[in-house]
């Protein structure tokens, strides 16, 4: 059986107050189901106040990025691994098309955080996704293999056995346009093939999350594609309504 996983991604949104209360909104509200991991990603300045309103409530936080280098030094504006960890933080998004697309993060940059979040017992979440040029192009399967590829190279099966893969099509990112299930299921039971290409176990057992405009009204039937195993929230996870709502449409499989 394999666990499934709500996160949301806060993106450059929030406060001190909003995450005051939405953390503690989403800790009373939500009744966090054995199998389906709750995870809210706020930006770094708001990390360690949502570790503190998150103790004993069963919801955990992870970051948006970490630095590429691991060791403490001459790095002015960046946030270590090692560092996140040290707040209380147990995940990191890794590789999201925004910092590809804005921040000129290439696939060997994200394989470096990558590896960097791993060995600092953080739990990556790489994600993964192509544009629309690409798919109309027939390439994003293409494209998918090279980004999944150069992580394989640099963190091995025992990597990836610690962490997650997010499909996000760049495509459906906050533009109200989803990918369908059937559209979610192709590439997800690829990205599945491709890791079982390194172990079959490793990649029975990977949490693939899906990404882009997820909603209380189609998180439902997103989630209950076989390969589908949760979903990485934009938009929506910045209402806790909302985020409730598609995190009770998450069973485990
Ligand atoms: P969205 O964003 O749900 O607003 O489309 C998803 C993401 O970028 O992680």
């Amino acid at each position: 059986m394999r666990q499934m996983m709500v996160a949301g991604n806060w993106k450059m949104h929030g406060s001190v107050a909003f995450t005051a209360d939405m953390v503690t909104t989403l800790a009373t509200k939500v009744a966090v189901k054995e199998g389906v991991t709750l995870l809210v990603c706020p930006p770094a300045v708001y990390l360690s106040q949502a570790v503190a309103v998150a103790t004993q409530s069963g919801i955990h936080i992870g970051a948006q990025n970490l630095a590429s280098i691991a060791a403490p030094g001459a790095y002015t504006g960046e946030v270590a691994g090692f560092m996140l960890s040290d707040i209380g933080c147990q995940y990191v998004i890794v590789g999201h098309s925004e910092r590809r697309a804005l921040y000129g993060e290439t696939n060997d940059v994200v394989a470096q955080k990558t590896k960097v979040a791993l060995d600092s017992g953080l739990t990556p979440l790489i994600c993964v996704g192509e544009t629309l040029d690409q798919r109309e192009a027939g390439q994003a399967e293409a494209v998918i293999a090279a980004q999944l590829d150069a992580v394989s190279a640099v963190i091995g099966v025992d990597g990836w056995e610690q962490s997650i893969v997010a499909y996000e099509p760049v495509w459906a990112i906050g533009t109200g346009r989803t990918a369908s299930p059937e559209q979610a299921q192709e590439i997800h039971a690829f990205i599945r093939s491709r890791l079982a290409a390194l172990d079959i176990n490793m990649a029975a057992s990977m949490k693939i999350l899906y990404g882009g405009s997820v909603k209380p009204d189609n998180a439902a039937l997103i989630f209950s594609q076989p390969d589908v195993d949760g979903g990485l929230i934009g938009g929506a996870a910045l209402n806790a309504d909302d985020f409730s709502r598609i995190y009770a449409c998450a069973q485990p499989k």
